[in-house]
């Protein structure tokens, strides 16, 4: 492994006939000696040609494209450390002003003392909130003087894998509501059993990462409204509303998912998504600042002035945050409605082209979040959705392929999220592309048959 020759494997070999580098540059151990800004970058300019086209990539939630100016803000950005609030005081308030923002988009009562904090995506958001309602959870039993030795979460097997990890990396018991065929949101019936005096928070989805569907997150709150009235458990309802929390509120504001409802007490979102924010930016809001317990908040002095501190990691760039804030204001609430409304046609356009073909069975038509999913219909026989993903791969599209969780795992999906770059134009080409790769993958396999039926 470690050895002292370099090989073609280990190496970079000689490129651009010596114009720039001489010797094999090593890519496991640190090069001895450095090499010219240019060298390297065309290097690595070079190297990284070979990653995919984000605006094809229709696999992810994740923004891909902003406007030059924030772009540009974010650059401006880059060299701050958001921790440093005492240095970066503005881009400490930006944040506030971005969780009132958010705080008021998710209904939160006037009244109440809405607290939140930007995380680097919605896993650490979901892991801070869970973290909360386990400390939360054990406060109230050491109070009654009860056993706080198996606290439980409760989360449908189609959840997102951080809730797993939450459960494994601060030792939770996880209760998984499974899902069934045909049938790939929170089952309430299957709820109501697991949920006992040990249960710290149950969970509930508003754009599942599977198939882009939506918990049935009133029935859910009714639940555990009676369960409070009728046990005296008072559970809190997180909702990971990861990409769904910045759609619903602008195409369908009436639908109640949020703190609106009595046992919801906290939220994530994330920015990058559907927030139109690049990699880096998530959030988590908690309806009442007493849902957080205070004794998670540390308040240190090392960077000049006292500064709380309640996120799981300490570093981190603000650019993220300051392009959250540019987006809210450039694009205020009529052109996120604009952007979502846009990104739902497109959706619907690509479902109807794809639902006319005949080769496949919609599970999501983007009617709720622009989130397409599909499986092939019973009749296409011979070639499968991972053929299908690798074969528009060809054509530089990204669409992912994965079979559903536990329960529903024989029900292989294709999954395309419309973000705002995605068009018209571009479901057409999409669906072009798809026809033309199903057409092939037939070809292949009658090919494959003849040549089967003349060895035998
Ligand atoms: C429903 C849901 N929750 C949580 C996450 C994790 O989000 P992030 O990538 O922002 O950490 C995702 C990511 O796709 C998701 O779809």
């Amino acid at each position: 492994m470690l050895s002292e020759k370099i090989t073609e494997e280990e190496g970079h070999s000689q490129t651009y006939s010596s114009r720039f580098f001489e010797e094999p540059i090593p890519k496991y151990s640190l090069p001895e000696k450095g090499m010219p800004a240019n060298a390297a970058y065309q290097l690595i300019h070079d190297e990284l040609n070979l990653d995919a086209n984000p605006s094809l990539n229709l696999a992810t939630f994740v923004t891909t494209w902003m406007e030059p100016e924030a772009t540009q803000l974010i650059q401006e950005s880059l060299h701050k450390n958001f921790i440093d609030h005492d240095e970066y005081p503005q881009s400490e308030k930006i944040q506030t002003r971005c969780v009132n923002m958010l705080a008021r988009l998710f209904n939160a009562p006037d009244e109440a003392n809405t607290m939140g904090t930007a995380t680097i995506g919605s896993s650490e958001a979901i892991m801070l909130a869970l973290l909360g309602h386990k400390w939360a959870w054990k406060k109230r039993r050491q109070a009654e003087g009860k056993s706080v030795e198996r606290p439980n979460v409760i989360f449908g097997a189609h959840a997102h894998i951080c809730w797993e990890k939450f459960a494994k990396y601060f030792d939770v018991e996880m209760r998984v509501v499974p899902v069934d065929e045909g049938s790939y949101t929170l089952r309430i019936e299957k709820v109501e059993p697991l949920i006992d005096e040990n249960t710290i928070c149950v969970g509930g989805i508003v754009g599942s990462t599977y198939t882009g569907e939506i918990d049935p997150i009133q029935v859910l709150n009714s639940l555990l409204v009676t369960i409070k009235r009728e046990k005296g458990w008072d559970i809190p309802l997180h909702i990971d509303a990861a990409s769904g929390g910045f759609i619903l509120p602008f195409t369908n504001p009436k639908f109640v998912w949020d703190f609106r409802l009595e046992q919801v007490q906290s939220i994530n979102v994330s920015g990058h998504k559907f927030g139109l924010v690049y990699p880096g930016v998530g959030w988590i809001l908690w309806k009442e600042k007493k849902d957080f317990p205070d004794d998670l908040i540390y308040k240190v002095d090392y960077l000049g002035g006292w500064m709380p501190t309640y996120t799981l990691n300490f570093s981190r760039g603000s650019g993220g945050i300051i392009a959250q804030y540019y987006n809210f204001l450039r694009l205020g609430r009529e052109g996120y409605t604009n952007i979502m409304q846009n990104s739902l046609n497109n959706a619907r356009y690509l479902s109807q082209l794809l639902q006319k073909d005949g080769r496949f069975t919609l599970i999501n038509r983007g009617e709720e979040l622009p989130i397409v999913i599909m499986r092939l219909a019973p009749s296409v026989e011979g070639y499968t959705v991972f053929d299908l993903s690798e074969k528009v791969r060809e054509k530089g599209w990204i669409l992912s392929a994965y079979t559903l969780p536990k329960n529903a795992e024989e029900v292989a999906v294709l999954r395309v999220v419309v973000r705002e770059n995605f068009s018209h134009d571009m479901a057409e080409l999409l669906y072009g592309h798809i026809q033309e790769a199903c057409l092939t993958l037939d070809k292949e396999k009658r090919e494959h048959t003849k040549t089967h039926i003349n060895v035998c």
